[in-house]
């Protein structure tokens, strides 16, 4: 059985999925939509070991950006987007799936094991829109439209929430867009004061896998932020925070490493049905990197006994089409 590989990862087709083949292959394939799931830095921290009937996920700490991500949270959070796109790809190929946690309680890089049975038929029509959005879903950076969020959106986005120890804030108030956009500018401040974390982002950079519209877009933030710290009026149109429709918090119960899993596959059912709905999304991580902004965020958004994972921001726009590198699955899939 030769593997096939599409030219660019996004090129990835259905069609290709080996549907008389071993299931070892249909497992391999599965990696090529894992791959294609957000990271902060686009770090693309996970393996995936597959076995007969099994796929280990492990984390690659030498994908972990030390300084901004200096306790691995996101490392872990984007390993939990990994793990979605992949059990919703199982899901669409007609797999039934099983997930232990942390499986090995002495190995932390041991994140998951998915064990998968053939034979469970046809996806449902909700399964078959996740599914195609996996390819059409990328961090939207784009200015979005001054227009609320659909009460029937909303209910579809907070369906996306399915694990109890994980729990999703939106907000459309002006007074809390305002109160986040400060904690962008303090979180801004502080992370560039330090040389560490220039030094951690020109080596990034320099790798040239964040992506064009990741610089100009850090680019304006930084400029918005600059005039900020100097009282220095800004244009209206140019603050993508204070102008997005709706702030979201994706908060957990407990700060452990499988809460931090399960908040990124919550992120990234979110993010794909958002896609589905041409609501964009995009993640201001800044806020949760710096450890003294997290009490102030919780309060905003009053979950104050909770733990902040993810915050972003959605709304209304066009689509995407930034199609940002991956590393070839071959490179991800170990022995
Ligand atoms: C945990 C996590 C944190 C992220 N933080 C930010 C962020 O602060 N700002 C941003 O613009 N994108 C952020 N992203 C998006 C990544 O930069 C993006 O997923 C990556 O560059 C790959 O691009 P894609 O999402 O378009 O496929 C984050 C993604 C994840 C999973």
């Amino acid at each position: 059985m030769t593997t096939v590989h599409p030219p660019t990862a996004w090129d990835v087709s259905e069609y290709d999925f080996p549907r008389h083949g071993a299931l070892t292959d249909k497992l391999k394939f599965l990696v090529n939509y894992a791959v294609l799931a957000p990271s902060l830095h686009n770090s693309q921290p996970w393996k995936f070991a597959v076995r007969a009937d099994e796929i280990r996920i492990l984390a690659d700490p030498t994908r972990q950006l030390k300084v901004a991500d200096s306790d691995a949270r996101e490392l872990y959070i984007s390993i939990g987007c990994a793990i979605e796109n992949l059990l919703i790809a199982a899901t669409y190929f007609g797999l039934y799936t099983s997930v232990t946690y942390f499986p090995d309680a002495h190995d932390e890089l041991l994140v998951a094991s998915v064990s998968f049975t053939e034979g469970a038929g046809a996806p449902s029509l909700a399964d078959q829109e996740r599914f195609l959005a996996i390819g059409l879903r990328h961090t939207n950076r784009q200015t979005y439209a001054n227009k609320p969020l659909t009460e029937n959106d909303l209910q579809r986005l907070g369906a996306s929430v399915r694990e109890p120890d994980v729990a999703l804030q939106v907000s459309d108030d002006t007074h809390l867009k305002l109160a986040v956009n400060a904690l962008v500018v303090s979180a801004d401040i502080t992370q560039f004061a330090d040389p560490n974390y220039r030094d951690e982002l020109n080596n990034w950079i320099q790798q040239g896998e964040f992506g064009y519209r990741w610089l100009i877009s850090r680019m304006g933030q930084l400029a918005t932020t600059y005039l900020a710290s100097h009282h220095k009026p800004i244009k209206p149109e140019a603050d993508i925070v204070i102008n997005a429709p709706l702030l979201a918090l994706i908060t957990t119960h407990a700060d452990d490493r499988c809460s931090q899993v399960k908040a990124g596959q919550v992120f990234e059912r979110l993010a794909l049905q958002a896609t589905t709905l041409n609501i964009g999304i995009q993640p201001l991580s800044q806020i949760v990197q710096v450890h003294e902004l997290k009490p102030e965020l919780l309060r905003l958004f009053e979950a104050a006994t909770e733990f902040p994972q993810m915050v972003f921001r959605l709304g209304y726009t066009d689509i995407a089409t930034d199609e940002t590198s991956r590393k070839a699955v071959d490179a991800v899939v170990i022995p």
